[in-house]
């Protein structure tokens, strides 16, 4: 995208990301929850985000649907305003991670490009992709939400999966099944992540 903000001169901040990570004494970093929608994502990022509310650690969770009630409210689905979704999420996470806050994504995010571009955004190892992996016949016979049944019905294009294509992470830092596994179990997949990466202390440390 062509930039449009011309004449203007970035500010350097006197308290940093480490001084913000002292403060709050943990490392921020963005885990990045993809899947299709019915897979699980939002509901595995508000449990990691509870358990680690209780440890004491500051996260957010920005999540595809809340999200696209304010700052993407004039986003639809076509391919392009997709990528304009997850640019912005890319851009709001980084500023999160800066803002020393374990910032949780629950995107489809459907383009493998635009997630690396995410990941780009941040330093090396402070992106932790985590592909939500579940079939899409589980999905639609889930259908919390009623969306899969309109989909097939014609009432909502470009639906991902059926007429919107989803690209699955090739080389992910954790795959977790949703459709065998328990959320309990999920959880810990990812608090596990965290502990090796070690970005949160565990009881062994
Ligand atoms: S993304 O593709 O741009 O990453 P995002 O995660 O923000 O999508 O939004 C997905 C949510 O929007 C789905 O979980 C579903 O509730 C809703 N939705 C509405 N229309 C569509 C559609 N055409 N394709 C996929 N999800 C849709």
């Amino acid at each position: 995208m062509t930039a449009k903000s011309t004449n203007t001169v970035w500010h350097h901040a006197t308290i940093t990301r480490a001084s913000r990570e002292t403060l709050h004494q943990h490392q921020s970093v963005i885990l990045w929850f993809t899947g299709l929608s019915g897979s699980g994502k939002s509901t595995l990022a508000h449990a990691v985000e509870d358990y680690l509310y209780h440890l004491d650690i500051s996260t957010f969770v920005l999540d595809g649907d809340n999200v696209r009630h304010g700052l993407c409210r004039d986003l639809g689905f076509s391919d392009k305003d997709r990528v304009e979704n997850i640019r912005r999420i890319g851009e709001l996470a980084k500023l999160m991670t800066e803002a020393g806050v374990i910032t949780l994504t629950a995107f489809i995010s459907p383009f493998k490009s635009d997630r690396n571009t995410a990941r780009n955004l941040v330093p090396h190892g402070d992106f932790l992709e985590i592909y939500c992996e579940c079939p899409i016949e589980t999905c639609e016979q889930r259908d919390v939400k009623g969306l899969y049944k309109k989909a097939r019905a014609g009432q909502i294009p470009f639906f991902t999966g059926i007429d919107s294509p989803y690209e699955a992470p090739e080389n992910p830092d954790l795959t977790i099944d949703t459709q065998s596994l328990s959320l309990e179990a999920s959880v810990q997949q990812v608090i596990e992540l965290l502990a090796q990466r070690g970005i949160i202390k565990t009881q062994q440390d």
